[in-house]
């Protein structure tokens, strides 16, 4: 990485300004819920703010995880290595963020009640995919921290670390099928993820021709 300031700001604010970012939309939820509980603009979230949270969350869940998938072409495409320092804390708030959308769905509107949840499971695909996608998240949030890659070995961990693109599209699927028409932000993500992967694939691509060129 050749631009100092580029390195500085790696070095010293990437981090911390991240974790700020990475904070902000649940502050921002809490600072909401804390103006219509105590009646300062009980209508800020409109008129059914359990909808608005757990849709809300839903959005900031994804998202993140799009923003965790953009950092290695930015990184591919700009040389900066250092910004796949921040890659692991982006995926955690993704997991963060889309565990609260679930206890949100839970709690505040099937009253915590896991029988009903399953109910749901079972009956709507789109509920489905995204149990599926959660699920999914599990071995990828407790395996992010510096202990578990020795553990793991790097290439075991890169492998697991993978699924984060399966669980991308059922995230996006989850997304997509709760709509009826191709338009608005569930189609967003989904053109922005397909771009992401068709990168990832030509990336793969490049790699197994680079060592069949060289054999040549
Ligand atoms: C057990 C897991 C999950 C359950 C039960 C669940 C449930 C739901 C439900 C019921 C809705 C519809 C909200 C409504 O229209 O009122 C929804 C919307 C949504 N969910 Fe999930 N979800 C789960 C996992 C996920 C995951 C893992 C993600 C993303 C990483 C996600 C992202 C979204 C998004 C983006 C929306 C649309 C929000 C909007 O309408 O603006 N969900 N989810």
């Amino acid at each position: 990485m050749a631009n100092p300031y580029l390195r500085a700001f790696g070095k010293h604010w990437m981090k911390p300004l991240t974790l700020i970012a990475l904070i902000a939309p649940f502050a921002y939820l809490a600072v909401l819920w804390t103006l219509m509980l105590t009646n300062t603009d009980p209508y800020i979230m409109g008129f059914n703010p359990v909808q608005w949270t757990h849709r809300y969350l839903g959005d900031t869940a994804i998202r993140v995880l799009l923003v965790t998938l953009v950092i290695s072409p930015i990184r591919d495409i700009t040389g900066w290595q250092p910004i796949a320092l921040i890659r692991r804390r982006i995926g955690l708030a993704a997991f963060f963020y889309a565990f609260l959308h679930m206890l949100a769905y839970l709690g505040l509107d099937r009253e915590w009640s896991l029988a009903k949840l399953w109910e749901d499971v079972m009956l709507r695909t789109y509920i489905m995919l995204g149990m599926a996608s959660l699920v999914l998240m599990i071995p990828l949030a407790v395996t992010s921290t510096n202990g578990m890659i020795r553990r793991l070995g790097r290439k075991t961990w890169d492998r697991l670390h993978w699924l984060i693109y399966p669980l991308a599209i059922l995230a996006v699927a989850h997304n997509l099928l709760m709509v009826k028409l191709i338009d608005g932000d569930p189609t967003i993500h989904a053109v922005i993820l397909a771009a992401l992967l068709l990168w990832r694939l030509g990336r793969f691509g490049l790699k197994r021709l680079k060592p069949a060129q060289a054999a040549t």
